[in-house]
């Protein structure tokens, strides 16, 4: 359905109030189709969707069964959709008792699927994937992410560490930057202001992939805690440290 519209001229629209926060046919499309069918197939779980899709259970849970939940994000990377970038995936976890226990994120252009279950590891297309080894940020190439009209919050890590990684990447779909972390093409990632279905597959799959997950000051990562930092565990260290200020002019020590 992602591609179908994809190829149409796009009826594009700002959210109320955010500036370049994109919604698209697409967007609401793609939500409605999954939402329908997990509505018709799991009439047990709740359902929480980026574009307006929270639903309670269709029926009272069995004691087994725990609070289940869906949560959704139908197009991850609406703005690299909206110009045709190839970067763009529909990402879908299942949490039960507060716990995300399984997550899907897929690719359509790239035809890439990545999927991972709680204590089941992560898959790429089928096949085991691991984080990556690199040992150090000087070796790294990380990826982060913010919202347009939020560059001032992000501008000196992403400065910081533009002079320490080897690379530094901004590929504007959250969720595929977890994915990538996953399977060791990106070592690392953060970002500052996301919402739970950005990251609710994508940090489980980092995580049965072998890497780390945590909030930027590196406490315990939570879904609703809005910052991420998730790395092949090697550098996280590294990474979480570049995020305490340095005292006095505001500025930060780049000398690495
Ligand atoms: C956005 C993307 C982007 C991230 C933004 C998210 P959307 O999600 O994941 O990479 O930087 O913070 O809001 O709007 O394309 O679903
Ligand atoms: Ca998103
Ligand atoms: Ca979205």
């Amino acid at each position: 359905m992602l591609l179908e519209h994809l190829h149409r001229p796009l009826a594009i629209e700002e959210k109320v109030g955010r500036r370049a926060d994109l919604v698209t046919v697409a967007d609401r499309a793609s939500e409605r189709t999954i939402v329908e069918r997990l509505r018709k197939d799991f009439p047990g779980a709740g359902i929480l969707g980026e574009e307006g899709g929270v639903y309670e259970p269709l029926r009272v849970a069995q004691d087994d069964e725990g609070v289940e939940r869906w949560i959704i994000d139908p197009l991850d990377g609406t703005t690299n959709y909206a110009h045709g970038y190839p970067l763009f995936c529909i990402s879908i976890a299942y949490e039960r008792d507060g716990e995300v226990l399984a997550g899907v994120i897929y690719a359509p252009l790239m035809n890439e699927l990545f999927t991972a279950q709680r204590g089941g590891g992560a898959l790429r297309n089928g096949e085991p994937v691991r984080v990556s080894e690199i040992p150090s940020l000087a070796e790294a190439m990380v990826v982060t992410g913010f919202k347009p009209y939020d560059y001032e919050t992000n501008a000196p890590y992403f400065a910081k560490a533009s002079h320490i990684a080897q690379a530094v990447r901004r590929d504007g779909s959250a969720a595929l930057d977890l994915a990538y972390t996953a399977m060791g093409r990106f070592d690392g990632f953060w970002e500052f202001d996301l919402a739970p279905w950005d990251m609710a597959a994508g940090m489980l799959l980092v995580r049965e992939a072998g890497g780390a997950v945590t909030a930027t000051d590196g406490s315990p990562f939570a879904l609703t805690g809005r910052s991420i930092l998730a790395s092949n565990g090697r550098i996280h260290e590294e990474l979480r440290s570049m995020f305490i200020p340095s005292t006095g002019s505001g500025s930060f020590d780049t000398s690495g």
